[in-house]
């Protein structure tokens, strides 16, 4: 089944979903869209890092009533609880595991958090999934798994050493998979996400992604800093070609396709000086008021990878993915939301 044609398969089916991680980025936005196709949701979050206010605005950007929606139940919890991950796997076909601890930088500072989370989190999940027989379980893998790999664009089964201890946690989370695959036959698949951009990935904090933080810079006139030379290249991803994935991995049916990790990418490169001329050139489309300005360059960020650039034939052959949205109509639509949702 292509991607439209799963759309319209959702829309005259119902199925459970749980969505681990749900009031994140990728998580509401995977909300938003499965309420649409009026499946049924259940979603798990302790809000570590993620907000209250993205389940109320997916719910909303859905068409719903955040305060009546018997489509969603949410349950505020930890993954590091097994007892949690029972609960929440109660009942349902799908599970889509999002909830970690994102961030090189954050996993550097601090390993033993990021491994609680990304580990230990994860494994509660795993088994909580395999004792409700779950028809499939799809986790967020990572691009960083590709490590000190020289070679582009990168393929799912060629991967380095991992340059960080956030690297480490997303390659168990692989190396998980594949034994519980084999040991108990338990079906999952996982997406290595390359550099996901889109409404609701939160600009604030330390350990923000390039895209919001650069927005809400220029939006704030504050000051733009590019770590490195600005030559360090990144395959970003929207967000709905993200989510189309997620959907696409939970319900093929094509036996050849499951037990695997795919790249969540778009065989595009783009370097951080371009990165930052296209934003800026799009914001100041939305506020001609805003001066140019020009970035400042700091040291390089440790266990950054230089270059990324991602293979998608694995998710074309196997998935029928099919990305919706280029980088630059990708950046367009993120870009109105950004504008209209961080006040100046
Ligand atoms: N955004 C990207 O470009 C990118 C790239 C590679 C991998 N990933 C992975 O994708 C997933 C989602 O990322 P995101 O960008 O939406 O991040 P995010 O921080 O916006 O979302 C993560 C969500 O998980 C929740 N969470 C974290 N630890 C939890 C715990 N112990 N129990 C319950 N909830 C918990 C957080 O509160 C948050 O809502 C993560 O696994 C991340 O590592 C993201």
């Amino acid at each position: 089944m292509n991607y439209q044609e799963l759309q319209q398969h959702l829309k005259n089916n119902q199925y459970t979903w749980l969505i681990t991680g749900i009031a994140g980025f990728i998580g509401s936005n995977l909300l938003e869209t499965l309420l649409k196709l009026n499946q049924k949701v259940v979603g798990l979050d302790n809000f570590v890092t993620g907000h209250r206010h993205n389940l109320e605005r997916a719910v909303e950007d859905a068409g719903l009533n955040p305060n009546n929606c018997d489509l969603f139940t949410f349950i505020e919890g930890d993954i590091c609880d097994i007892d949690t991950c029972h609960k929440a796997c109660t009942g349902v076909d799908y599970v889509l595991h999002e909830a970690a601890l994102g961030s090189v930088p954050r996993s550097i500072e601090d390993p033993i958090t990021t491994n609680q989370n990304n580990t230990d989190g994860y494994l509660n999940m795993l088994v909580a999934a395999r004792d409700a027989k779950v028809k499939r379980f799809v986790y967020a893998a990572s691009s960083s798994t590709y490590g000190d790999h020289p070679d582009l664009p990168k393929e799912e089964d060629k991967i380095g050493n991992p340059l960080s201890p956030y690297a480490v946690t997303k390659y168990v989370n692989e190396l998980y998979a594949k034994v519980f695959a084999r040991t108990y036959g338990f079906k999952t698949i996982g997406l290595r996400y390359f550099n996901i951009f889109g409404k609701r990935q939160d600009p604030e904090g330390a350990y923000a992604a390039v895209i919001p933080k650069w927005v809400a810079s220029l939006v704030h006139k504050e000051d733009v800093y590019i770590n490195g030379d600005g030559e360090t290249s990144r395959d970003f991803c929207y967000i709905d070609n993200t989510v189309q994935m997620n959907l696409l991995a939970a319900t093929t049916e094509n036996p050849d396709a499951v037990d695997q990790v795919y790249n969540v990418a778009l065989n595009d490169r783009t370097s951080l000086n371009d990165l930052f001329k296209f934003i800026q050139d799009r914001i100041r489309d939305r506020i001609p008021e805003l001066e140019e300005v020009q970035p400042l360059y700091r040291d390089f960020r440790a266990g950054d990878v230089r270059h990324s650039l991602a293979s998608i034939d694995k998710a074309i052959t196997l998935l029928e993915y099919a990305p919706s949205h280029r980088i630059s109509e990708g950046l367009d639509e993120a870009m109105d939301w950004y504008v209209s949702n961080l006040g100046s």
